[in-house]
């Protein structure tokens, strides 16, 4: 049984921040100001200081922050694109919403439950695939997505013969099924990541570049399986990618992010109409040239820097 509220977007993110590099401050401080601010007190009379609490960078270190003010909702069933060039935040900001690292301000929501104070409801309701996941990579495809299967509570035999019907529909050969990982490549192992993920019907499904290393045909074949799963089972779908191609065919809506901050969130079309281009229909990479005056980079299904030793690890 799933309790889901009914009347609730599938997630929430409002004015949230994440840095890195900080030193964070003493328990006694937090607790303090916790229950300076709880009293009534607003962040700056709680710090004592009577501004707000300065923030010190750890000793030969820059504070960056990642995930700058961000705000925007995901309804029920769509495909939300989250954009953006080499170190714009997109994966902080998925692991903050899979509850793998807190914000330092704001509050997500998903499907109305908090991700610090409900983490137990939100992990149960979602799925994250990264291109880093990590398998046993002595095992085969079938004995990982087994285990994961075990994790979730999905019965073993539903599990397997599910297991196979999707990397069957991911095009993955069934030779490979009972292979260690260690022998596959990059992109064969993101296709059993991206099974492993399907395998529990998640409802908030969380994908960070889930076709960045993988051959046009199967790009294609990963993107017509994400529409098949949003109009077949109920999934809402949150994609990070630097593919604009990947985002204009996919999403509903897409939020272009840009050292951080969310520069523009519209739908595909919507973004395209902010760019006059003179009689030519304008692309998503003229969208992003236009609002931050930077060419997107381009990542080529380059495999010449991976290592299966680390990806496995
Ligand atoms: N654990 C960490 N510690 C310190 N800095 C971090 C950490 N994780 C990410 N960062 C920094 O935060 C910024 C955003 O990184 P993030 O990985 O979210 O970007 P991204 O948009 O996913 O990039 P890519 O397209 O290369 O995957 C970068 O400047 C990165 O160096
Ligand atoms: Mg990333």
């Amino acid at each position: 049984m799933k309790l889901i509220p009914e009347n609730q977007p599938a997630l929430v993110v409002e004015d949230v921040v994440k840095r890195f590099n900080v030193v964070s401050d003493s328990w006694w401080r937090r607790v303090f100001r916790a229950q300076s601010v709880s009293n009534g007190q607003n962040e700056e009379t709680a710090s004592g200081t009577g501004q707000a609490p300065v923030l010190r960078a750890k000793r030969g270190k820059e504070i960056i922050t990642a995930v700058d003010h961000v705000s925007f909702a995901v309804q029920r069933r769509e495909i939300f694109g989250v954009l953006g060039p080499n170190g714009s935040g997109k994966s902080t900001l998925i692991r903050l919403l899979s509850t793998l690292l807190l914000p330092d301000e704001g509050q997500i929501t998903v499907f109305g439950f908090d991700v610090e104070k409900d983490e137990m409801q939100v992990k149960r309701l979602i799925n994250r695939v990264s291109v880093d996941a990590a398998f046993f990579k002595k095992l085969s495809p079938r004995e990982n997505l087994l285990y994961g299967a075990r994790l979730y509570g999905v019965p073993g035999r539903v599990a397997d013969q599910k297991a196979r019907e999707i990397l069957e529909r991911l095009g993955l050969r069934p030779s490979s099924y009972n292979s260690p990982m260690e022998d596959m490549s990059r992109g064969m192992q993101q296709k059993v990541a991206i099974a492993r993920a399907f395998l529990s019907q998640p409802i908030l499904l969380l994908l960070d570049e889930p076709t960045t290393g993988l051959d046009p045909r199967s790009k294609l074949e990963v993107q017509s399986f994400v529409n098949e799963l949003r109009d077949t089972h109920d999934a809402t779908i949150l994609i990070t990618t630097h593919d604009m191609n990947e985002a204009d065919a996919l999403c509903d809506q897409i939020a272009i992010l840009d050292e951080g901050k969310v520069v523009a969130l519209d739908t595909p079309t919507g973004l395209k109409q902010l760019v006059n281009r003179n009689g030519r229909a304008p692309t998503l990479e003229d969208v992003f040239m236009e609002l931050t005056g930077k060419e997107l980079v381009k990542q080529e299904d380059d495999l010449s820097d991976f290592e299966p030793e680390k990806v496995l690890a």
